[in-house]
């Protein structure tokens, strides 16, 4: 395959450096263009902002000049991390002028005609776009990734829709840097667990059943399960972990529903694409685990670790799972999307 020029908007900021750094060696894409508010655009990235990653800035993005998030100059495929309060109107304005936008931002999520994506889970979802142009008109299409804790309950959940999933109960444990930079202050996360994040809940409960739902024409039917979220923030740098209860139609045993976890594999598998994890859904035995900070970095951060397989006396088996948030969460999902429409042909 061709290199393919990509842009970041919002390439300045938490998710913008997480971005910067997944594309790094990348083998299709090459990072050439950032884009972010009239505070930085006009400065290269190294005097627009401060890296908050682990090492350095990467030397090549360093020297990248900062645009505006306008269409002109930027390259055809652009993958959006920008404030939520600005995202509707650029993400429209670049998919109008034929910009293909990979977007982590919620905010055009749950509209009816834009591809809510987990590679693995919903990859037919994808085909949505085709409506999408038909509908607005435009040669550009918009594409996203949900919510950082619903991409690891539905990865967990992808290998148990073979069983009829009937209900689902989640708690989350997640972690501060889903909360971006500087996130939630010292003095309120320290020895301490805040019981609300703003409209998780609501995210969590309505993307999974996107996801998990079907394709019907220009439409997503939803899956017909009651989902129910729990959201917590807690003390953990890097992983969001999940519990869950499930109730499942066709009642199949734990080691019939553990043996579907353990060999869950999906297109992007088949497809060897660069950032699809061999296992997407990597099972553990141990009876303490997964945990954040022992797993959500193994794999790359693109796997979701899933552990304590066990029944429920309420519904019907409960587990935990745990992925990489800003990974998994964010840039990583994006960029896979982006693999994935490259594999069917969208960037040619
Ligand atoms: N943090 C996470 O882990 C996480 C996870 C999943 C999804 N998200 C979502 O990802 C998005 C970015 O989050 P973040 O934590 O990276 O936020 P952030 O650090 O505050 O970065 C926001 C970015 O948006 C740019 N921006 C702000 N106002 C703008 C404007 N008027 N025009 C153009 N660009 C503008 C900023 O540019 P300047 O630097 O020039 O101000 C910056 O590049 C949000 O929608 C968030 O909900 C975040």
């Amino acid at each position: 395959m061709n290199t393919i020029e990509v842009g970041v908007l919002g390439g300045t900021g938490m998710v913008g450096q997480h971005f910067i750094r997944f594309l790094q060696g990348h083998p299709w894409f090459k990072l050439t263009w950032l884009g972010a508010s009239d505070r930085s655009a006009g400065k290269k990235l190294k005097d627009a902002t401060q890296w908050r990653l682990d090492g350095e800035m990467p030397k090549s993005a360093a020297e990248i000049v900062v645009s505006e998030c306008k269409p002109q100059n930027a390259p055809k495929l652009v993958f959006s991390a920008m404030d939520a309060s600005v995202a509707t109107e650029i993400e429209l304005a670049f998919a109008k002028a034929g910009h293909l936008v990979v977007s982590n931002s919620r905010n055009h999520r749950m509209e009816a005609d834009v591809p809510l994506m987990v590679p693995e889970v919903n990859p037919g979802h994808l085909a949505l776009v085709r409506a999408q142009q038909r509908l607005r008109g435009w040669s550009g299409m918009i594409v996203t990734n949900p919510n950082c804790s619903t991409v690891t309950l539905t990865l967990a959940l992808a290998p148990l829709k073979q069983f009829g999933i009937q209900k689902v109960m989640a708690a989350t444990m997640q972690a501060v840097s889903g909360a971006g930079y500087p996130g939630v202050a010292s003095m309120d996360i320290l020895a301490n667990v805040v019981p609300y994040i703003g409209s998780e809940e609501e995210k969590m409960e309505s993307e999974t059943q996107k996801i998990l739902g079907s394709l019907d024409g220009a439409r997503i039917e939803p899956l017909p399960a009651t989902v129910s979220a729990h959201c917590n923030r807690v003390a953990v740098v890097d992983g969001h972990m999940v519990t869950a209860s499930v109730a499942l139609s066709s009642k199949p045993t734990l080691a019939e529903v553990q043996a579907a976890m353990e060999s869950f594999q999906s297109v992007p598998q088949q497809r060897n694409l660069p950032s699809a994890p061999p296992k997407p859904v990597i099972y553990m035995r141990e009876a303490d685990r997964p945990q954040p900070r022992r797993d959500a970095n193994r794999e790359n951060g693109m796997a979701v670790f899933v552990g304590r397989l066990r029944k429920c006396p309420v519904l019907d088996l409960k587990f935990v799972a745990c992925g990489h948030n800003t990974i998994r969460g964010a840039a990583g999902a994006a960029v896979l999307n982006a693999e994935l429409m490259a594999s069917e042909g969208y960037l040619d």
